[in-house]
Parts: structure tokens; C-alpha cells; sequence
């Protein structure tokens, strides 16, 4: 039977892994592409056949693979750097501003990737606070207003999340960027959980900073940290932990240090190559199908999913209204984390996460009866006891 998304379905032979599983874990590590390995092997043989000759190859190459990836997110060329991951990325924009003057203020909630929250505990040590917006009693959410009241002349950055990890909630970035940007404080959204699966324009969203990381909708892997900063900000950041990449000129070797101008500042040292490469497919692919048709198919399955959880009487912990929710539906059947094993045994493959349930994406690549099937072997595993 065709459908609307035949074409999108036809590029399942893509994703090897399909094959093999009902692979429902995009949210946490998107299937990987076949043109991987391909790359990997032209990432070794230019090693293999050049030496140190392949970074005349390596180095642009890794700035091309950049910009793919901003792309994804709306970004224009020559305003996204990659680095290994979010940990690193924040840590480096973090000591980038000067945190001992009266606006010394970090404003984030409590349902933040844990890494961030772990960053933003320690910044006391350079002299700032953080204050922590609570998350609503139904774990789902937190109080945007609360967050936007929170946002005054003392605040140097605002970090949120574009989609909660837990959840997949999509946090209403419109006011609290508003609201940073009415008091001169830096808007930096962690967009891990949305690229991939949302379409992103960063320059509409008007945000100041705006990273993440390709592990998961992606699928482009370990290693590829990604930060979009706004051309307007870039050059008045000066990173601490400044490599020889990003200096004006990484091959001068110039002791004295001198900032590369715009983005590539951030680049920090030696550039993890392999793992560029390895993404490059993954980008590639979902560029040409924009991101307006993924989230289209991902809506036409997560919707379906949700509903049909909430019939069979499961506890949903994700919101109920398509809009307001990313890539993957949080299901709680009861006893998740030993029904999250029974799935993983059968080659139904999903996450758990402690407190909420069992989350499923579908993505792109995947079909309908693929995500409602879950529902049947959930419900399985429950009566077998
Ligand atoms: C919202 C969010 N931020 C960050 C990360 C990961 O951070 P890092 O790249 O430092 O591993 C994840 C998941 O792995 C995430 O869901």
C-alpha cells in the first residue's frame, strides 16, 4: 500500500540497524547511516595514502561538515563550530564571560540535562549563582513565567532546553529570549533533543547560543558536538580554554594568543576528524528532506502512539497536544524498567529513564505499525508477569 511518505520509507535500507531491530531510540542514538562506514574507510585511506598531507583535506572538511550540521537548525554558513559534546561546548562559553561583576546570574530549570545542571553548580567557583526554576509537580513541564520572572539585571545567561529530555516537552523559548534579551543577558538554548526532528531557525528565534550534539535524531554520532553563537556576539567572547584552532592562525604557532574573528575562536584544539566524517551521511540526509517533512512523519506516529498508550490505560508523561512535543513519546506501563529489558531482549529497542517510564521515538525511518507494535509487547511482557 503506498503512502504519503513512500519516499521517506524507501531510505530504510539506509539505516542498517532497521533491519535487525525495531529501533525506536532516536532520541538517544539515532540509527546510523550505511554511508558511515564509506566515510570512515576515505577518513583512514586519505591517512593511510597522505600522512599528514590529509589535513589539507581534514581541516576544510570538518568547517563543511559544520556548516551541514547548522544548517539543520537554520544556522548560516560560518557561525557553527564542532566539538566533542554540549559538556565541553558550555564549558568553553562559560569561561568565555566574566561571571565577578554585579550581573553574575545563571537562570535555568531543574528539568536541564543533568551535564548542564552539573556545569552550572560548579559556577560559584567563578564567582556567579544559578538559580534554578522548579519543575511543575507533573514532572512534564516547568513554569515558563516563572522562568521569564526570574530573568533581571543580574542575569548574565539564560540556559534551556529547546525539548526536555525526559519528556519531550517543547519549552516556550519565545518570552524567556524576550525577556534575556530586554535585560542584556545571553539567551543559550540546548537544542540537543530538537535538532533532527524539529525544524529550527536559530536566527529567527533570535537566541544568542544554540548547541547540541548528533548522537541522537542526527544520527550522526559520538563526537559531534555542535554551537551556533549569533555573528553579533561571537567576537566579543574570549574563551579561556582557547586552542590552537582557534587562533587567527592555528599554523603560525604564534605563543602570544589572538583569537581566530567569528565562530572558529571556539574551535578549540586538534578537531575530532573521524567523528566528522562519520556524520556527514547522516546530515546529508536529513537535509534533503528538510526538516519540515521529518516532523511531519514523525507527528503522523507519535500522535497515533500516544493515543493508543493512553486506551491501554498506560500513564503518558508527555504533553498531549502534537505541538507542544518533539520526537518521542514518554510511556510509563508500570514496572518500566523491567519492561524496558523484556523489549531490549525481544530486539524492541527504546530507553528508560528512572522516574518517568520508557521513551519511544519514532523517527523518519520508521513505520507506523513499528511504533504501535510497542504498545503489543509492552502489554505482552505486563501479563507474562
Ligand atoms: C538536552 C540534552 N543536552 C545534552 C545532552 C548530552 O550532552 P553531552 O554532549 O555533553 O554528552 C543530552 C543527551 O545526551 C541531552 O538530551
Amino acid at each position: 500500500m503506498s503512502s504519503l511518505h513512500d519516499d521517506l520509507l524507501s531510505r530504510r535500507a539506509d539505516y542498517p540497524v532497521l533491519e535487525r531491530k525495531t529501533y525506536l531510540a532516536s532520541h538517544t542514538l539515532g540509527a546510523m547511516h550505511r554511508g558511515t562506514r564509506e566515510r570512515l574507510a576515505e577518513f583512514t585511506d586519505l591517512w593511510a595514502e597522505q600522512g599528514v598531507v590529509a589535513w589539507e583535506t581534514w581541516a576544510p572538511f570538518v568547517e563543511r561538515v559544520a556548516d551541514l550540521v547548522g544548517s539543520l537548525v537554520g544556522a548560516p554558513p560560518g557561525t557553527t563550530v564542532m566539538r566533542q559534546n554540549v559538556a565541553d561546548l558550555l564549558g568553553d562559553l562559560v569561561v568565555s564571560l566574566d561571571w565577578t561583576g554585579p550581573r553574575n546570574r545563571v537562570v535555568t530549570s531543574a528539568l536541564e540535562w543533568p551535564g548542564s545542571l552539573h556545569t552550572w553548580s560548579q559556577i560559584g567557583r567563578l564567582g556567579g549563582e544559578a538559580v534554578l526554576v522548579p519543575g511543575e509537580p507533573d514532572g512534564i513541564s516547568f513554569d515558563v513565567q516563572r522562568m521569564v520572572d526570574a530573568i533581571d539585571e543580574r542575569t548574565l545567561v539564560v540556559e534551556c532546553s529547546h525539548v526536555l529530555f525526559r519528556t519531550s516537552t517543547i519549552v516556550d523559548l519565545a518570552p524567556i529570549i524576550e525577556k534575556a534579551r530586554a535585560v542584556g543577558a545571553l539567551a543559550v538554548v540546548d537544542g540537543y533533543q530538537a535538532a533532527g526532528t524539529l525544524p529550527v531557525d536559530v536566527v529567527a528565534l533570535g537566541c544568542d547560543v544554540y548547541l547540541g550534539g548528533s548522537v541522537k535524531y542526527l544520527s550522526g554520532g559520538p563526537g559531534n558536538g555542535w554551537m551556533h553563537v549569533s555573528p553579533s556576539l561571537v567576537d566579543r567572547l574570549e574563551p579561556v580554554t582557547t586552542g590552537w584552532f582557534g587562533q587567527v592562525a592555528p599554523f603560525a604557532f604564534d605563543p602570544e594568543n589572538a583569537y581566530a574573528p567569528g565562530i572558529r575562536r571556539f574551535a578549540g584544539g586538534t578537531p575530532g576528524v573521524p567523528a566528522a566524517f562519520a556524520a556527514e551521511p547522516a546530515y546529508a540526509a536529513l537535509a534533503e528532506i528538510g526538516m519540515a517533512r521529518v516532523r511531519e512523519r514523525s507527528q503522523s506516529m507519535t500522535q497515533p502512539l500516544l493515543e493508543a498508550a493512553l486506551e491501554r490505560g498506560f500513564t503518558v508523561r508527555s504533553p498531549q497536544e502534537p505541538s507542544q512535543r518533539g520526537g518521542h513519546v514518554t510511556i510509563d506501563p508500570g514496572d518500566s524498567a523491567r519492561v524496558h529489558d523484556a523489549l531490549i531482549a525481544r530486539g524492541t529497542v527504546v530507553d528508560h529513564r528512572p522516574g518517568v517510564g520508557i521513551r519511544v521515538s519514532p523517527h523518519f525511518y520508521n513505520t507506523l505499525d513499528e511504533a504501535l507494535g510497542v504498545l503489543d509487547d509492552m502489554a505482552e511482557v505486563l501479563a507474562a508477569g
